[in-house]
């Protein structure tokens, strides 16, 4: 796909809007090269910075990408630590970079258990996103899908009990109480690495998403691939539970 879609052009390109990645396939592209799973981590965020650049440029308005579940602490420590540092260096350079490079940047996912300085540096890229318009990427960080749920029935339920908020939710109420507040759901789900499973990613937002698989692993996602996905998506039929011709 050439490089001619803008911004606002998505309605007539049936581009997605709102683009969301399992980055998976770091360890398995590192063990076939003999190299440890934390070169492939390294990699994996290059890849992204490729990605999120192309996606920007094409038109599309959102990245979220599945950098670290609630459940990836209980891999060895070496390589979290590498997760880690890894995060905290993109988020460096994206708040030295955001104003210029015309982005925003979220953390979705409970950032309490991160480290200090992590959880400083969240709080700093969320604010500073909030001045600007444009691309927005978002990385889900500590998230987990079920536990995003809950927490939003939580406040809710915390919100009530204060008189904050009148009894009665929809769906879209409920919606503000989420991580992704104010953030359209996924268009398109891309997950390489070849599983196909969802793996407690944004539970909620994908109910009408298109999914898209493939054995490509992370590392060697390429913009190609993303062009592969992206006419995959448009060629599907989305009838968000529709009959079209009656
Ligand atoms: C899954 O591959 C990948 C992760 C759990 C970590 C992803 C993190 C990064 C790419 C670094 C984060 C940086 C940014 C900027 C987003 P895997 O290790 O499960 O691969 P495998 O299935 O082959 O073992």
């Amino acid at each position: 796909m050439a490089n001619t879609i803008k911004a606002g052009e998505q309605e007539r390109s049936g581009l997605p809007r709102h683009i969301a990645i399992i980055l998976d396939g770091n360890g398995r592209w590192a063990k076939k090269r003999g190299l440890p799973r934390t070169a492939g981590h390294a990699v994996g965020a290059e890849t992204f910075r490729k990605i999120a650049t192309y996606c920007k440029n094409i038109g599309v308005e959102y990245l979220t990408v599945y950098a670290f579940s609630t459940e990836n602490w209980k891999r060895p420590p070496e390589e979290v630590k590498t997760i880690m540092k890894l995060l905290k260096n993109y988020l460096q350079e994206a708040i030295d970079t955001m104003e210029k490079d015309k982005i925003k940047m979220k953390v979705l996912g409970d950032v309490d258990e991160l480290s200090d300085e992590l959880k400083e540096m969240v709080a700093h890229t969320n604010e500073i996103s909030q001045r600007y318009e444009g691309f927005q990427a978002n990385i889900c960080l500590n998230y987990g899908g079920r536990a995003e749920i809950v927490k939003a029935a939580e406040r809710y339920a915390a919100d009530l009990a204060a008189g904050k908020v009148q009894p009665g939710l929809d769906e879209a109420g409920f919606a503000s109480y989420l991580y992704s507040a104010g953030i359209p759901d996924p268009d398109l789900l891309i997950r390489p690495g070849g599983e196909k499973r969802l793996s407690n990613f944004l539970l909620w937002q994908c109910a009408y998403s298109e999914f898209y698989y493939t054995d490509v692993l992370w590392p060697d996602f390429s913009t190609a691939e993303l062009d592969k996905a992206i006419a995959e998506f448009q060629s599907r039929d989305r009838r968000y539970g529709k009959v079209k011709n009656p």
